[in-house]
């Protein structure tokens, strides 16, 4: 099979497509437990930019296929019920630590961090159903836990983003979104978005406070950090909580990737927390994935919900693809896309 390995780069200015090598390998057999994915289709998502140059929260695995997500169809399955159950069936599947990810004709994996995708939904969007719907719901949801009317996101022209701005209409939550280019928010608001600001605008600051009162918000959901974090909750109500989910303004110079604003959490209980999908799946277990899976899935097969995407390539030209993903994100994901059979 086809496979795109991760390899060592050690200057950080290289392009993703320098940490990638298309190589063979063998096909390899599902173990007990295990199955055996032919894939269709894969994403690429910040994380796996950020995997690609050793600065995401796990170590990179040198010497084995990138790519986080993907889907593909079980063709073969090792001993047990739930791979024998998945066999022929279409799921999403994601790359778990020491072993090859889905940037690969073939994946191998564990029967039980497969999910079964419904038909309806075309294999390039089942590629990019685990990691941000999941997380745009379970940020809502905890935004609710903590008894938010509603949000304040910034990056919200991110593929979270809009779905965060679909999906909160679900839930009567309103949704203040804040972006950092003018067209962003001409995007924004032709998706239906009520509220968008943008962060270069000199009244902007002014604006975020009257609405976050007015609207009585009191969660942010911030996938910038740096010093928006600070930035935005001083804007907001007091006791607010800024949920840290991303850390996209990533500078040489911020060594520990964000601030904090210390006065108003000392007298304002402002509060920052970080959330990581990884964590919310392990708390929620099979049974709660399943559930927001359920609602996910119903809106990807009726078209209300999906993810944009700027362009597909072939193994061979997806590194290209990839370098122009990450200079122009806004435009939506690039899909790795497989010949069938
Ligand atoms: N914690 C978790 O478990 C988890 C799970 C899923 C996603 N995430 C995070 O969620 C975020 C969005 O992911 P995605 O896949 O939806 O992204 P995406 O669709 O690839 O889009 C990224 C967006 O971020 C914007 N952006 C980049 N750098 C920025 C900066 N310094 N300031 C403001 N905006 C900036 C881009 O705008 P431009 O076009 O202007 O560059 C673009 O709109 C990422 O940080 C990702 O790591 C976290």
């Amino acid at each position: 099979m086809k496979v795109l390995n991760l390899v060592k780069n050690d200057d950080p200015e290289a392009p993703s497509s320098a940490r990638l090598e298309l190589v063979e390998k063998d096909i390899p057999e599902p173990g007990p437990g295990q199955v055996l994915i032919r894939m269709e289709a894969a994403s690429c998502n910040p994380s796996d930019l950020y995997y690609m140059r050793g600065e995401y929260g796990v170590p990179p695995d040198y010497g084995f296929a990138a790519g986080l997500e993907g889907a593909g169809i079980v063709v073969k399955a090792g001993r047990g019920l739930i791979g024998w159950r998945l066999r022929g069936k279409r799921v999403a599947c994601v790359r778990t630590r020491g072993g090859d990810g889905v940037w690969a004709e073939y994946f191998l994996t564990d029967a039980k961090s497969c999910l079964p995708i419904n038909k309806a939904i075309p294999a390039e969007q089942a590629a990019t159903f685990l990691v941000n719907p999941i997380t745009a719901l379970g940020l809502l949801e905890r935004a609710r836990a903590l008894g938010s009317s509603g949000v304040i996101q910034n990056a919200a022209a991110s593929q979270v983003g809009r779905m965060v701005i679909r999906l909160a209409k679900t839930m009567t939550m309103p949704v203040i979104s804040v972006v950092r280019r003018e067209e962003q928010k001409e995007l924004l608001l032709g998706i239906g978005a009520a509220h968008v600001l943008v962060t270069s605008a000199p009244s902007y600051e002014e604006e975020l406070r009257n609405l976050a009162k007015e609207l009585k918000i009191q969660v942010l959901l911030d996938a910038v950090a740096g010093t928006e974090t600070a930035r935005t909750l001083m804007c907001m109500p007091n006791r607010s909580t800024a949920i840290v989910y991303g850390v996209l303004s990533r500078q040489a110079d911020d060594p520990y990737g964000g601030s904090y604003p210390a006065g108003n959490m000392i007298f304002a209980g402002a509060r920052v927390e970080g959330y990581w999908l990884v964590t919310d799946m392990a708390r929620l277990g099979a049974l709660g994935i399943l559930k927001r899976s359920r609602k996910l899935q119903k809106m990807f097969a009726a078209g209300e919900l999906k993810t944009a995407i700027q362009s597909r390539s072939s193994l061979e030209d997806y590194p290209a693809a990839i370098d122009h993903y990450a200079q122009n994100m806004s435009a939506g994901k690039a899909i790795l896309v497989f010949d069938d059979g």
